[in-house]
């Protein structure tokens, strides 16, 4: 039955690309619910520690107004010759403050596992495929750290917003949370000039604080920042991807060769504990790229080979305004 699931896939991927029509950027495939976690994937910090057990967001009064907050602080700075420059990895999150109460809310969407995790997966040896602990999810916890966000990043009130507002947001970060599970590292764009066309676009903490703004402003909240909007971006660069299939690569003969190189192609990525060695993965891949020009990229369960291009893959952090 699955073979036939994937026939029928792989043979619909072919017509879509033989008519010219795929989509670009490859649509991010959302689910109707939240898969259970693997057990295998056990996590070295806890997630989502002081939020609410039950993932309720709170409640406000209809009424009441409630501040909103542009949250931002580097996750880690590193330099690495001239080649990839220097990173600038910074994590976004959204606060929110009631005037009512005069408590206040931090939100914000990250991996449950770690970014290491989300970016390479792991090899099990009951398993045959390349095994995946990459879910990420929404996290509201009470307060905002003032000190931890305000000192090397960004504190900025950029608007206020009803009660009724913020509870209906609420709905839709729960929905958001629901549907979609997977972080994705890395946007994948044919090259890094201004007219460059995005193939697959990351799924990550920015991309949540912009789709909040995003439903925000769409219910007619006014927001507005008074210093640049900057996120940070995790590039490839790549020819046209070539459409490879799911896990059933690695389930049949007919693909034994591919399934080999692609778990080749991951093997030298060892899991990851700290930053550190995450950092080191990361160049590893660089190396691996310049070398073999290929990368085999997984995105929405799938996987894709990359054909690379120079400069094959660039940390940014760069201005994205206001939605
Ligand atoms: C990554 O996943 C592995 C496998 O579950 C786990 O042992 C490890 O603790 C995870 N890393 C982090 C930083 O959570
Ligand atoms: C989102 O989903 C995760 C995983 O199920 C859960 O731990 C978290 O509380 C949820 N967050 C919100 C805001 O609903
Ligand atoms: C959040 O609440 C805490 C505790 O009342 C307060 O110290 C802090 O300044 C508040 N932060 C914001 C941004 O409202
Ligand atoms: C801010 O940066 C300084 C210097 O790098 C560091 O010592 C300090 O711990 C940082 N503060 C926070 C809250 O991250
Ligand atoms: C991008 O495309 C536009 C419209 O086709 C053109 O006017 C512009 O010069 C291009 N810019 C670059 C950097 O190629």
């Amino acid at each position: 039955m699955n073979g036939l699931v994937y026939f029928i896939h792989a043979a619909l991927h072919c017509c879509i690309v033989g008519y010219g029509q795929q989509v670009w950027p490859e649509p991010y495939k959302r689910l109707d619910r939240r898969p259970d976690v693997d057990p295998y994937c056990q996590a070295l910090y806890p997630f989502c520690p002081s939020g609410d057990p039950d993932g309720r967001m709170p409640v406000m009064r209809d009424s009441d107004i409630i501040s909103v907050f542009r949250l931002q602080t580097p996750v880690w700075e590193f330099r690495y010759g001239d080649t990839l420059g220097k990173f600038h990895v910074m994590h976004d999150a959204v606060g929110f403050a009631s005037a009512r109460t005069g408590r206040n809310f931090t939100l914000e969407w990250y991996e449950l596992f770690q970014l290491g995790n989300c970016t390479f997966p792991h090899e099990r040896a009951s398993v045959s495929a390349p095994f995946w602990c990459n879910q990420g999810a929404a996290c509201c916890s009470d307060g905002i750290d003032d000190v931890h966000w305000k000192q090397n990043g960004t504190l900025e009130k950029i608007g206020e917003i009803s009660g009724e507002m913020f509870n209906e947001m609420a709905r839709w970060v729960q929905e958001d949370n629901e549907t979609g599970v997977y972080y994705e590292t890395w946007t994948v764009k044919s090259d890094p000039g201004a007219n460059s066309t995005t193939w697959f676009e990351s799924y990550d903490c920015s991309q949540f604080v912009h789709r909040t703004y995003k439903t925000l402003l769409d219910m007619g909240a006014e927001l507005s920042s008074q210093a640049p909007t900057c996120y940070t971006k995790i590039y490839l660069y790549s020819g046209e991807p070539l459409y490879l299939g799911d896990d059933s690569i690695f389930q049949q003969s007919s693909t034994k060769d591919l399934a080999t190189d692609i778990k080749k192609f991951y093997h030298s990525f060892r899991s990851h504990q700290s930053v550190v060695e995450m950092i080191e993965s990361l160049l590893e891949a660089f190396e691996k790229m310049v070398l073999e020009k290929t990368f085999y990229f997984y995105y929405n369960s799938e996987y894709w080979k990359l054909p690379m291009k120079y400069p094959y893959v660039k940390i940014t952090y760069e201005e994205i305004p206001l939605p």
